[in-house]
């Protein structure tokens, strides 16, 4: 494994991490706590430290999974980054909520759920700029960092170009953001990137896989079950991103290399990009993934010195 500092942040982060959206059920299959623990496990093992979720993948379900994880193995193995914003209704239902006194309370359920006394990474979850607006909302937050609930504060973007909320990271004490990057979609390339690059930012390049389109395990027409959330994306985009895929596998891809490990090693090599979080169903993929991590040859600006 490979580490990078999560820009100005004292946190050491592996090049590979594992994104949790998929513990919350929105993917087509439900997690017990045995498959949870191996996907974690498998991780660990490999060198991986760094683990996203968010308090609606599921009813802070994923986070349940994470922490009862973390609470029977060592806390100090990882770097959990969550992130605050919504109530979650039901599988692809939720509203948002940005008040201060709303994510004060979020955070405890997400610091209950996690079982954890701290959270490395609190990231504003993709909300509107009317919201990221609120100076009660980050005074708020910054007192729980100053109470050690909080070590660093984050933002992940909804769009993958907004640069109104990453230019205001310094500002509000943000020090990381989260954008979609991958190989199919660059545009965080123009603005996001050098705004992050400018202040300092670590960067968490989320998506990194295209949905799992980059794998190459898809051909275009692939169907997906009513529970994936990919059956609701918009089918004719998908075929469209496919043949792209396609394309791209026969003219960019290493012969004998795996197309995921080469998607996400592909993220890794941009200057401003700290970390992938590709989303992981299962040990094998964990494993596919942190190898994409031998592919990273390159120096990079955020190398760590360990
Ligand atoms: N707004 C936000 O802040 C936000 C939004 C989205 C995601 N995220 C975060 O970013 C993470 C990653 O994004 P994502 O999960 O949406 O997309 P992704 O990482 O691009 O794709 C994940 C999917 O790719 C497939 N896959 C993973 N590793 C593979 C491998 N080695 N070989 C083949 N297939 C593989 C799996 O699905 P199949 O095997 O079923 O194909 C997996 O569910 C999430 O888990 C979440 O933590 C945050």
């Amino acid at each position: 494994m490979k580490y990078r500092r999560l820009g100005g942040t004292e946190l050491n982060v592996s090049v590979i991490g594992i994104g949790t959206w998929q513990f919350g059920g929105e993917w087509g299959r439900e997690y017990t706590q045995a498959e949870a623990d191996a996907i974690l496990d498998k991780g660990h093992e490999l060198g991986i430290n760094l683990i996203d979720t968010a308090e609606c993948y599921g009813d802070h379900l994923s986070e349940k999974l994470i922490g009862d994880y973390i609470s029977r193995r060592n806390r100090e193995d990882w770097i959990i980054a969550t992130k605050f914003g919504h109530h979650f209704h039901d599988l692809f239902s939720r509203t948002d909520a940005f008040e201060a006194s709303g994510v004060a309370a979020q955070l405890d359920a997400s610091l209950k759920a996690l079982k954890l006394d701290y959270i490395d990474l609190y990231q504003f979850h993709s909300g509107p700029d009317q919201a990221f607006d609120s100076d009660e909302l980050w005074t708020m937050l910054d007192k729980q960092r100053e109470a050690g609930k909080i070590r660093f504060l984050g933002t992940s973007i909804g769009s993958n170009d907004n640069l109104h909320q990453t230019e205001s990271s310094t500002k509000v004490g943000s020090r990381a953001i989260q954008v979609v990057y991958n190989r199919l979609d660059r545009k965080p390339e123009e603005r996001v990137f050098p705004s992050c690059q400018e202040q300092d930012l670590g960067v968490l390049a989320r998506v990194p896989l295209a949905s799992g389109y980059l794998s190459g395990k898809y051909k275009p027409g692939a169907v997906f079950a009513g529970n994936d959330v990919r059956h609701r994306h918009d089918a004719e985009a998908t075929r469209l991103k496919l043949e792209e895929v396609e394309r791209i596998g026969r003219e960019e891809v290493p012969a004998g290399v795996d197309m995921a490990s080469w998607a996400l090693a592909w993220c890794l090599k941009h200057p401003a990009v700290t970390t992938v979080i590709p989303g992981c169903k299962d040990p094998a993929q964990v494993e596919s993934n942190a190898k994409a991590a031998e592919l990273v040859t390159e120096p990079h600006p955020q190398d760590a010195s360990i």
